[in-house]
């Protein structure tokens, strides 16, 4: 995608690596709409970034989403990106927790079907445009998955595998399909992940990620050097010594 001059959307964006993206791509010259469920963050970040616009959206809710695509076309009819980033992660235990199918259902609601939902509601609008994208925030966790957050991995590899072929229908029109793939990055994503040592710090993965992003016109997967371990263990032979690094016994 070219890396200005677009009206971007980004979901989850008023917070962790969606505030990131957001205001690093604001400072590249797009407009950025940032969307989530709570109204405070998306203030407190637009306060924080003259010129950004915020909406209100509940990414579980397929009512919600038909509202949000209806206003934000409207509101903002230049808009021909969307980053779908919003998302949750819980921990999983299916021997311990008793509700561990009520998150795993949760999970599916907001990870998978959430950004198939929305994808689908602005794809229309999308097309009418000459050069547009959607951009898929999987995680490395796609390629190797934690085994301690079983259905959040599963969505992450679902992810992966919905835009290659959402990148196949497409291709032959004007919406590339981009795929960013995060390694562990220190953001409230889970408890204690913003001060944990192995995370890589927020604004070096931004960084990385943008100039992937300006670097890449072509699309494809965004992969920082962080991430790659994950994304290469399967054909390198290593998956089960990368699972077991992630997943000690
Ligand atoms: N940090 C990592 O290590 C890492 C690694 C790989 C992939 N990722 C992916 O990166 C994305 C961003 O995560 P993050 O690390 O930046 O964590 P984060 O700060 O918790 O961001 C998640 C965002 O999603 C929004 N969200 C959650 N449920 C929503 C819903 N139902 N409707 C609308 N918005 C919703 C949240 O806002 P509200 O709560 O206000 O709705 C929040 O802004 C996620 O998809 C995550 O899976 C993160």
């Amino acid at each position: 995608m070219k890396i200005s001059g677009n009206t971007i959307l980004v979901t989850g964006g008023g917070t962790g690596i969606g505030r990131g993206l957001a205001e690093a791509l604001q400072a590249k010259g797009n407009q950025v709409i940032i969307a989530g469920r709570r109204r405070a963050p998306l203030e407190e970040a637009a306060a924080a970034n003259p010129g950004m616009a915020f909406a209100t959206l509940d990414i579980d809710d397929p009512e919600d989403i038909r509202r949000f695509a209806r206003e934000i076309v409207q509101a903002h009819p230049g808009l021909n990106v969307i980053v779908n980033n919003a998302g949750i992660m819980r921990v999983e235990e299916v021997l311990k927790n008793p509700d561990a199918l009520a998150i795993a259902e949760a999970t599916i609601t907001t990870n998978l079907l959430g950004p198939i939902r929305l994808t689908s509601a602005l794809l229309p609008h999308l097309l009418s445009k000459d050069e547009a994208a959607v951009v898929m925030v999987s995680s490395g966790l796609a390629f190797v998955p934690r085994a301690d957050t079983p259905t959040y991995s599963a969505t992450k590899a679902a992810i992966h595998s919905y835009s290659i072929s959402l990148r196949h229908q497409l291709r032959g029109t004007p919406v590339q399909v981009i795929e960013l793939a995060p390694p562990l990055v220190a953001t409230d994503l889970t408890p204690g992940q913003r001060d944990n040592p192995r995370a890589m710090p927020l604004t070096d993965f931004i960084t990385e990620s943008v100039q992937l992003l300006e670097n890449q016109l072509d699309g494809g997967e965004i992969l920082v050097q962080r991430v790659m371990a994950q994304r290469t263990a399967e054909a390198q032979g290593k998956f089960q010594a990368v699972f077991d690094l992630i997943n000690p016994r």
